[in-house]
């Protein structure tokens, strides 16, 4: 395929983080984009050159310029264009969260692999520096054996653009599955792990979210070490940071700098290098027909962990993931 064609479906927040990325890369062109709300779509259309405008994300699955679409849609909505666009015989890439549940994640790999379309979820963290250069040191032994991985980010949020975040059928658990599904991601992916037993806990605090706003996932991985995963939503001071310790030695990932051992390793955040890096991963897949970097089977892994910390929540015990 010389040219890749691409359709965005969803024309809010994020669609800023693909659109510009798809229109830096060679030898792929986004050619159609569509909202429900037009104006949305219009407007991304004019900013970024698109001939063809949609509301309907089935007309722009039916649309022959299409080869492969970018899933920037609230939640709930991910399985349902996923699995048709796969069935359409376009490639997939969706934003995180893959899906809001376990069931849905399953589906859309199914639909996939029946159709033979490259399915990758938009996990844009394996796409930043900070985080490659620590997992090629854990890789290469820098702290030893990994035991322990510590992650937490706090801030305080304040009211967001979009009506859907609060609407918990929608986004599936705010902070679970809108924010969980990057950092629950990490730690497995730092570790090249896969959870076994998951226990979490969480409140509502701030009423404004109708949602869990305060959140502890423990985990037990697979091979050893243990992880927990902190989130609020309401702290006046903010951290966003991982610790992963081993049996030699500890490091300290965050945005842009590692630390261990006497190294600071700089490793500064470039966003829009992050974004096209993503795409183009996804370019890359379709062209070579190969298994992209967070694929879906590999996010799998990602949503039976927060599928288990969603059962630990509601029922207040353990849940075996590795059954998921
Ligand atoms: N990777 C990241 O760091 C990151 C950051 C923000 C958001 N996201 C993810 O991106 C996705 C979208 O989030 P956002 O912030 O852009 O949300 P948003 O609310 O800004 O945009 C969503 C768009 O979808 C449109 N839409 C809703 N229902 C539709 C339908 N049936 N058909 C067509 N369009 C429809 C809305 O009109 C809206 O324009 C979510 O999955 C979110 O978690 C990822």
């Amino acid at each position: 395929m010389d040219q890749i064609g691409i359709g965005a479906i969803g024309c809010g927040g994020i669609a800023g983080g693909h659109l510009p990325a798809y229109r830096e890369l060679e030898g792929i062109e986004t050619v159609a984009v569509c909202d429900i709300d037009e104006q949305a779509a219009r407007g991304r259309a004019e900013e970024f050159d698109v001939p063809a405008v949609y509301s309907d994300w089935r007309e722009l699955l039916a649309d022959e310029r299409v080869d492969a679409v970018s899933v920037l849609l609230p939640h709930h909505l991910h399985r349902d264009v996923a699995v048709a666009a796969a069935e359409a015989g376009k490639h997939v890439l969706t934003e995180k969260p893959m899906a809001t549940s376990l069931g849905e994640t399953d589906d859309m790999i199914a639909a996939a692999e029946a159709a033979g379309v490259v399915l990758m979820v938009g996990q844009i963290l394996r796409f930043r520096p900070a985080n490659i250069k620590a997992r090629e040191l854990i890789r290469d032994g820098a702290i030893g054996e990994v035991r322990n991985i510590l992650r937490r980010r706090l801030g305080k949020s304040g009211e967001f653009r979009s009506k859907w975040a609060r609407k918990p059928e929608e986004a599936g658990g705010w902070v679970l599955y809108g924010f969980g599904a990057h950092e629950v991601d990490m730690i497995l992916w730092l570790s090249d792990g896969e959870a076994e037993t998951v226990y979490a806990q969480a409140r509502v605090n701030n009423q404004y979210w109708n949602d869990y706003d305060e959140i502890t996932v423990q985990m037990s991985l697979v091979d050893g070490p243990i992880a927990t995963y902190q989130h609020s939503l309401n702290t006046p001071f903010g951290a966003w940071e991982c610790m992963v310790i081993g049996t030699e030695d500890a490091m300290l990932v965050d945005s842009g700098q590692i630390r261990f051992a006497d190294y600071v390793v700089e490793a500064p955040l470039d966003s829009p290098a992050s974004w096209r890096a993503q795409v183009g991963e996804f370019a890359r897949a379709i062209r070579e027909g190969d298994e992209p970097e967070a694929s879906g089977w590999n996010v799998r892994k990602t949503m039976a962990a927060l599928e288990a910390a969603k059962l630990s929540i509601r029922d207040g015990v353990a849940i075996d993931a590795s059954a998921l």
